[in-house]
């Protein structure tokens, strides 16, 4: 089979595919859901697995190479390892990485190693158990530490851990979190707070700059940049002699949608060609009025086409209009 490559209007080069597989969570982190959570899509509205694996072979024709899962919590949705397992078999797919807050991680890692996932990224927004606590709104930090452990002894790697700072709720932890990486070799991102999502906990205030954030991390010891293969939007720098390496993603600051590489399905089945416009394109009525491969190749198409140049959110004002994260996929 022939496989092809796809670029976008700007010449972005698209082989990468967030895939969520639903928006429902175990968790109602403050910056990202109301406490009561967000009306979950109805099940019959999700897509089917069936459903995914084939727009998944149909992009791999097309030339997407990598594939995350994310959710809501992905690791709330049955069988999760079947899937990656049958996305493992899909020619042209050679990397299949998580996103997850960590909480079923224990339980469920040794089986979604075994069915090829090769890497996670676990969102941890602090070491502290009470403070953990309660920006997930009830989370037990200790399950995740768990289940991070053993998913190093799985031989998962990298491991990255995601934390956004709020200032004045766990920007106090940056040290910590930077700290974490002279003893282990998780990769440390920090990510900045965006005005999307439960739009009461977002407020100018609240959101801290990579570059502040930098600072403070070199302060503690000089940081020395490093060049990672697939750093995608990361920035990346380590202590020196650090196994691990601390990175900042900067979406607000440093647009980096020059280089852009993704598509995202959402768990009711829209493409979306960018996390922060509203244009969605329907894989799902296609395929469920039974539509040919063709078709499914000129939407996928048709969204890459219509993948916009970029975004034009700052940081003086809430976008609370659009869908919260755990609808479009973390
Ligand atoms: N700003 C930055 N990151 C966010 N996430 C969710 N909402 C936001 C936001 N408003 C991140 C989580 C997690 C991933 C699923 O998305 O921290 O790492
Ligand atoms: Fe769940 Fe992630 Fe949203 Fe937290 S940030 S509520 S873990 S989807």
């Amino acid at each position: 089979m022939s496989m092809q490559r796809i670029q976008d209007q700007f010449e972005r080069t698209i082989d990468y595919m967030r895939i969520s597989v639903t928006d429902r969570c175990n968790l109602r982190c403050i910056y990202c859901m109301p406490s009561e959570g967000v009306t979950p899509t109805n099940h019959d509205n999700i897509l089917r697995y069936e459903e995914v694996v084939r727009i998944v072979s149909v992009a791999a024709r097309l030339g997407v190479k990598k594939i995350r899962i994310t959710g809501g919590e992905p690791l709330i949705r049955k069988k999760l390892s079947f899937l990656i397992a049958s996305i493992r078999s899909i020619d042209g797919i050679d990397d299949i990485s998580l996103t997850t807050n960590g909480i079923l991680l224990k339980k469920q890692i040794h089986q979604l190693a075994a069915a090829g996932l090769n890497r996670i990224n676990v969102s941890l927004d602090s070491l502290n158990a009470e403070k953990y606590s309660e920006i997930t709104r009830g989370g037990d930090i200790n399950t995740v530490l768990e289940g991070i452990q053993l998913a190093q002894q799985e031989g998962v790697s990298p491991i990255k851990l995601n934390m956004v700072p709020i200032r004045g709720f766990n920007d106090n932890e940056i040290e910590a979190f930077a700290e974490l990486t002279v003893k282990t070799p998780f990769h440390v991102r920090f990510i900045e707070f965006m005005p999307i999502g439960a739009g009461a906990a977002w407020s100018e205030g609240k959101y801290i700059s990579s570059e502040e954030i930098r600072q403070r991390v070199s302060a503690m010891a000089p940081l020395i940049p490093v060049k990672l293969r697939r750093s995608g939007p990361a920035r990346y720098y380590r202590f020196e002699n650090a196994p691990g390496v601390i990175g900042f993603i900067s979406p607000i600051t440093h647009h980096f949608c020059g280089s852009c590489n993704r598509l995202r399905l959402t768990s009711d089945g829209k493409l979306r060609p960018c996390l922060f416009s509203e244009t969605e394109i329907d894989l799902k009525s296609a395929l469920r009025s039974g539509a040919q491969d063709e078709e499914i190749e000129r939407l996928i198409r048709l969204s890459v086409e219509v993948k916009p140049q970029g975004h034009t959110i700052g940081h003086e004002r809430s976008f609370t209009h659009l869908k919260p994260m755990s609808k479009i996929g973390g």
